[in-house]
């Protein structure tokens, strides 16, 4: 079932996705050489707390933390932990915080002082991809016209899809129907006005294999090139769409 949201859910969903943000710049005060993942998680926690707001990635399904934190060939799900951030770095921070029992799921990845053109472009087009499949989304459109516009614009400039995890619906659940692939699965299932969505794609520098580390949380690329992410939570509108977390 996919659920459509009231006038009353999509105003609460906004104000999670104004609080996911505010997060974002808080941990970007922080966020420099020399900090450990596990410090910024801590920051993260309390200002999240601070603001009325539940991290909702605390907990799931036994994940340990309240953010998830990837670094350079890390595709998602990093546990924070003593790792200190290096130059030369990028670091994906995923954030899925809730607000009245709604969810608004953002990541951003950051470059950390100096990386080749390869990994800054790398950076620079998965974000452009996700802008590339969010103008495909209005009432009426099908989800495999967000997924094949980020595909191309992947493959376009020579980056590989990892197609073992995909965005999703979201509201008082974090993961909810419609599965959004970042590749063509060809599902003609229909965007409506009142959904939410959370489109994020996963690109890599290499081949789109990886494979999950023993700590069961951590997705890496398996040839140990970089990946990069970039989510935002999405309303579908009429004729468009509103990106409630930010276009940065
Ligand atoms: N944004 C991530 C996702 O959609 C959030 C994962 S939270 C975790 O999968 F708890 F599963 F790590
Ligand atoms: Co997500």
């Amino acid at each position: 079932m996919i659920s459509i949201k009231s006038s009353r859910e999509i105003a609460l969903m906004k104000e999670a996705g104004q609080y996911n943000m505010a997060t974002f710049r808080e941990l970007e005060k922080h966020l420099k050489v020399g900090i450990t993942t596990k410090e910024l998680d801590k920051i993260a926690h309390d200002f999240i707390i601070k603001n009325g707001c539940v991290p909702s990635c605390l907990g799931y399904e036994g994940y340990p933390a309240s953010i998830c934190i990837s670094i350079n060939d890390e595709v998602v799900h990093g546990i924070p932990s003593k790792r200190k951030i290096k130059n030369g770095d990028i670091v994906s921070i995923d954030l899925v915080l809730a607000y009245k029992g709604y969810h608004a799921d953002a990541t951003r990845t950051y470059i950390i002082g100096d990386v080749s053109k390869e990994v800054e472009d790398l950076v620079k087009n998965t974000r452009l991809a996700f802008f590339e499949g969010v103008k495909q989304v209005k009432d009426g459109a099908r989800v495999k016209d967000i997924s094949i516009a980020i595909e191309k614009y992947a493959h376009d400039h020579g980056l590989s899809v990892v197609e073992e995890l995909c965005g999703h619906g979201i509201g008082l659940e974090m993961h909810e129907e419609p599965d959004i692939p970042n590749f063509n699965d060809n599902n003609n299932t229909r965007l409506k006005e009142g959904m939410v969505i959370a489109i994020e794609p996963m690109l890599n520098l290499g081949s789109k294999e990886v494979y999950v580390l023993d700590d069961d949380w951590t997705v890496k690329t398996v040839d140990g090139k970089p990946s990069s992410h970039y989510e935002n939570t999405v309303l579908v509108t009429k004729d468009g769409y509103e990106i409630l977390t930010g276009d940065d």
